[in-house]
């Protein structure tokens, strides 16, 4: 007898072995045929029993859902649909699920939407969509460690809780521990943080980078890949309050070798997944074209999950500075029609997503890396071009997703990175320890944040970042 998974019995060719499994009931017809589902698969095995040598109340308990034991042979299977099935010896029910509670739940055999299923996350990873898509996420996280971990890169553990603003958008969430009912205060009515658990105000991280970049100018190249929390109230299908965020940074490091080191990072995750995850992928990719026909016809994508991937792998991104793009926006049939929610009238404009998305679904057509943008716009952090108003900064644009990744090169000279932090009031007390990595042995560096949930939503196909990462918190929801 052996233990398996199912995704081994199904290509197991040991006919007449004896094997154990153990799994949930995903459909049970005839009173024969039952189709087990373990999660290491998104196929069920078909397991099939002798009724009329079986218990009745036995059978009576073998609904959707529930979590069985069965032992059996493995056997040429005499139906179509499947290689191979289990004729079963033993079965065991080690946990019932009652059916007319499974009627009111997503397990209910029909077709659900998907906002149903987030408002039962806790059941929905038993479905083939939600199976699909966290095995998938699960390994791209695996193949995002082996890039960097081949590559001699070091895994950096950054901090949760801060006392910084990385990004400066003052879009975090508050970390304390006072009572909130009654706080303590100072003299003129405000709260008394020094009271407080850490002493100070704190927040959760928008970023790791600050830290991460310390770790740079020492161990050289390092990444990050932890949780970041943004309270933005933009209730989008690309943001999440809490996210997963990989951050490399890397020491001797120009924005161009950035951008070849963001690029050849994509382009490495999405080749493991194509490899390693073909079945989970083959049925998103029907399960996005079905949800396409239902579009309408200008909305359709042109190329289905796996050639939009393949796409990716086989082509360079194009290189394309902020100048230049607010050239090609001007003079683009939506900005003159006055299509666009935001009109692009002048160099300096912040670019929005549907400006993103023109750029890089129907000007370029294909994945765009925008450099050099006005210093206006972005983090204190970035190094100030020779021209004094760009910064060497650079968003990597997807189709479908907008800005997937984020980086720049980052201003290691001392002089500039404090006249830009008095410019922005940002407090050198608060960052000193950030300044000093300027002043000991200060050298080019660059590092990108790359949103982990965009990637699987761009890998899965999914529309909505509420489904590729399982409990979503999002505007007026933490449920679960
Ligand atoms: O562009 P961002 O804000 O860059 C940074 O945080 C830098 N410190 C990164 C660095 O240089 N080390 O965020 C980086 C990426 C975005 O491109 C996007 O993919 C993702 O993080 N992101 C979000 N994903 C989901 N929900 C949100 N609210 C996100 N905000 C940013
Ligand atoms: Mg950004």
């Amino acid at each position: 007898m052996i233990q398996a998974k199912i995704a081994e019995i199904l290509e197991s060719d040991q006919f007449l072995q004896e094997y154990h499994i153990q799994g949930w009931v995903r459909s049970f017809r005839s009173n024969r045929f039952i189709a087990l589902n373990d999660g290491s698969t998104l196929k069920n095995l078909q397991c099939v029993i002798d009724f009329e040598n079986t218990d009745e109340d036995l059978i009576k308990r073998i609904n959707i859902g529930a979590a069985i034991s069965i032992k059996g042979t493995l056997k040429e299977s005499q139906g179509s649909g499947q290689r191979v099935e289990i004729e079963v010896t033993e079965i065991k029910i080690l946990g019932d699920a009652n059916p007319e509670e499974v009627k009111l739940t997503i397990l209910s055999p029909k077709k659900h939407s998907l906002e149903k299923l987030r408002e039962q996350a806790h059941l929905r990873v038993r479905t083939n969509t939600f199976g699909a898509v966290m095995r998938v996420r699960s390994k791209l996280s695996f193949a995002v460690h082996q890039y960097f971990q081949q590559k001699n890169f070091y895994y950096v553990n950054t901090p949760i809780i801060t006392g910084s603003d990385a990004e400066g958008a003052g879009e975090m969430f508050r970390v304390s521990a006072l009572d909130m009912k009654n706080p303590p205060k100072n003299e003129d009515g405000s709260i008394n943080y020094k009271e407080d658990f850490f002493g100070k105000e704190t927040n959760l991280t928008v970023s790791g980078q600050l830290e991460a970049e310390t770790f740079a100018l020492g161990l050289g190249q390092v990444y990050t890949f932890g949780p970041t929390f943004r309270a933005e109230n933009s209730n989008t299908s690309r943001h999440l309050a809490e996210f997963w965020m990989i951050e490399p940074e890397v020491a001797f490091c120009d924005l161009d070798q950035n951008m070849d080191l963001a690029e050849d990072f994509i382009k490495y995750v999405l080749r493991y997944v194509i490899e390693n995850c073909k079945e989970d992928l083959e049925f998103l990719a029907e399960r996005q074209e079905s949800e396409d026909k239902l579009k309408p016809k200008a909305e359709r994508s042109e190329m289905n999950l796996l050639e939009k991937l393949n796409f990716v792998l086989d082509n360079n991104f194009k290189r394309v500075s902020y100048t230049e793009a607010i050239e090609i926006l001007k003079n683009s049939k939506p900005n003159k029609k006055k299509k666009f929610n935001y009109i692009i009238e002048e160099w300096g404009a912040d670019l929005q997503s549907e400006h993103e998305r023109y750029l890089v679904e129907k000007h370029f057509k294909s994945p765009v890396i925008l450099f050099d943008y006005p210093a206006k716009i972005k983090a204190f952090y970035m190094r100030l071009n020779e021209d004094g108003k760009t910064v060497r900064a650079m968003d990597i644009l997807f189709p479908g997703i907008g800005e997937i990744v984020g980086g720049s090169q980052r201003e290691e000279r001392l002089d500039v990175l404090k006249e830009k932090m008095a410019e922005l009031d940002i407090p050198e007390e608060e960052l000193w320890w950030y300044l000093d990595t300027r002043k000991f042995g200060t050298c080019v560096h660059s590092g990108f944040g790359l949103g982990f949930e965009r990637l699987v939503q761009f890998t899965t196909g999914m529309g909505n970042i509420r489904d590729v990462i399982p409990f979503p918190r999002t505007p007026q929801n933490a449920e679960f």
